[in-house]
Parts: C-alpha cells; sequence; structure tokens
C-alpha cells in the first residue's frame, strides 16, 4: 500500500504515519526527519536544507525530489510506504505521479490530517522531538514516560529550531500557498480521503484505518 499524508505543519502526519507504518509494516519515509538527519550530521545537504527550514520555507523540489526518488527505489519500500512531508508542492506531486506510472504503479491513498490553523501553533510550541529515532513527543497531549528523555531510544529530546511561533506562521504560510493545493490534486485522482485531525491520537489514528479500508 504507497500511502501519502498531507496536512499542515503540525496537523499529525508524522504521529499518524509512524502508526499506519507499524500497523501495515511498510516503511515511514518524512523528508523533514531526513533533512534534520543530514543538519545533524552536518552533510552539505543538511547545511543546504537549514538555511530553507530555518525561515519556514520549503527547500527546493530540485534538492528534494531526488532525495525521495532514491529512498523509494529501496528494496523495503516493495510493498509500499507511507510518505510524510512529500509531495508538498505540485511539482513534487508530478514527479512522484510519473516515476510511478513509468513501472506501472500509483498512490493508493491520500490522506488528509484537517486541522485548523487555531490548533496549530499551540501543538507546536508542545511538541518535543527526538532527533536520534524521530520519535514526536507534546508536553501536554503525549508525554513521554520521563521528563525530557525519549521513551523509544533515551536521547533527549529538543524543541525543533522551526517550532517558534513567528517560524511556525511562515511555514502556515507556505503550506497554504504551496501544498494545500495537493488536496485538489489527490481528490481529481480519486484517492483523497479525508480525517478529522482535531480529535485525540488515538481516534484519528481510527478513522484513518477505517478509510484505507475503503
Ligand atoms: P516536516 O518535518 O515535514 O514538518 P511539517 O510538515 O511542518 O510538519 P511537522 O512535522 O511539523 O508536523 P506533523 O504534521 O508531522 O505533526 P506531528 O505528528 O509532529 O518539514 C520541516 C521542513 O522541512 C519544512 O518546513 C521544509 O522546510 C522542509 N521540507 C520537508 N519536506 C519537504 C518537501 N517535500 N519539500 C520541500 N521542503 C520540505 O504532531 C505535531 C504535535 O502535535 C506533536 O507534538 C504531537 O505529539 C501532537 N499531536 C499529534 N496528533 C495529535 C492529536 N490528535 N491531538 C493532540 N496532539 C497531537
Ligand atoms: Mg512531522
Ligand atoms: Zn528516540
Amino acid at each position: 500500500m504507497k500511502i501519502i499524508m498531507l496536512g499542515a505543519p503540525g496537523a499529525g502526519k508524522g504521529t499518524q504515519a509512524k502508526k499506519i507504518a507499524d500497523q501495515y509494516e511498510i516503511p515511514h519515509i518524512s523528508t523533514g526527519d531526513i533533512f534534520r538527519a543530514n543538519i545533524k550530521n552536518g552533510t552539505e545537504l543538511g547545511m543546504e536544507a537549514k538555511k530553507y527550514m530555518d525561515q519556514g520555507l520549503l527547500v527546493p523540489d530540485e534538492l528534494t525530489v531526488k532525495i525521495l526518488l532514491d529512498r523509494v527505489a529501496k528494496e523495503d519500500c516493495r510493498n509500499g510506504y507511507v510518505l510524510d512531508g512529500f509531495p508538498r508542492t505540485i511539482p513534487q506531486a508530478e514527479v512522484l505521479d510519473k516515476a510511478l506510472k513509468e513501472r506501472g504503479d500509483a498512490i493508493d491513498y491520500a490522506v488528509d490530517v484537517d486541522v485548523p490553523d487555531e490548533n496549530i501553533v499551540k501543538r507546536m510550541s508542545g511538541r518535543r522531538a527526538c532527533l536520534s529515532c524521530g520519535a514526536t513527543y507534546h508536553m501536554e497531549y503525549i508525554p513521554p514516560k520521563k521528563d525530557g528523555v525519549c521513551d523509544r531510544c533515551g536521547n533527549v529530546l529538543t524543541l525543533r529550531d522551526d517550532d517558534k511561533e513567528e517560524i511556525v506562521l511562515k511555514r502556515l504560510k507556505a503550506y497554504h500557498e504551496q501544498t494545500q493545493p495537493l488536496i485538489q490534486f489527490y481528490k481529481e485522482k480519486d484517492v483523497l480521503r479525508t480525517v478529522d485531525g482535531t480529535k485525540p491520537m488515538q481516534e484519528v489514528f481510527d478513522s484513518i484505518v477505517a478509510v484505507l479500508s475503503r
């Protein structure tokens, strides 16, 4: 099964994508996580991506597309994957579409996790992330067992650089201008499924599982 997660920054794409990946035993691929891992390791790609990410802007398609296409060509993606944070622009979606079509393949579902802007800023300020394994927590809604420490791997949790309020507002702007048009794009392909992302995490997941079997 090939699934795309759509939704504003902080809508819960990553949270839900990890649960989908566990349930359907497919890899969870987040372009944001790939960039953050590169930043942490000080690679050239990381340095370049950071310039944009720190300003709440999208990383240029030229940098993003190749990374994603290389990743989905790997052996573990044979039975599908869940993409979190890609595509984020119409040109990215078109490239992915074309690459899949060449193999007689297509995306099965694009799940839009719908959360209004008002809820987003609050969520972001409470988010803590593990830069080692990619796990995410929320100080209020989904706290780790031990304060400031990742349940999964024991590393310290950090506030993402781009989760400061003024940057979150810029990311929302980029979302509305560049990413939201993908909702119509996938609707026309008849693969769009929308879920209410304001519900508690498990309820959101249950509604995703329900729409994936339709
Ligand atoms: P990326 O890492 O993809 O960030 P994003 O889209 O801005 O989304 P987030 O990861 O912030 O939110 P999320 O929807 O995953 O929410 P989460 O589950 O964490 O991208 C970062 C940057 O990288 C971009 O700005 C861009 O510069 C660059 N980039 C990445 N991909 C790119 C691409 N394809 N092209 C160009 N540039 C690209 O949840 C948020 C919080 O809410 C958490 O604390 C969570 O615990 C909590 N939460 C989750 N669900 C619920 C719930 N139901 N109720 C209450 N709290 C909840
Ligand atoms: Mg995420
Ligand atoms: Zn961890």
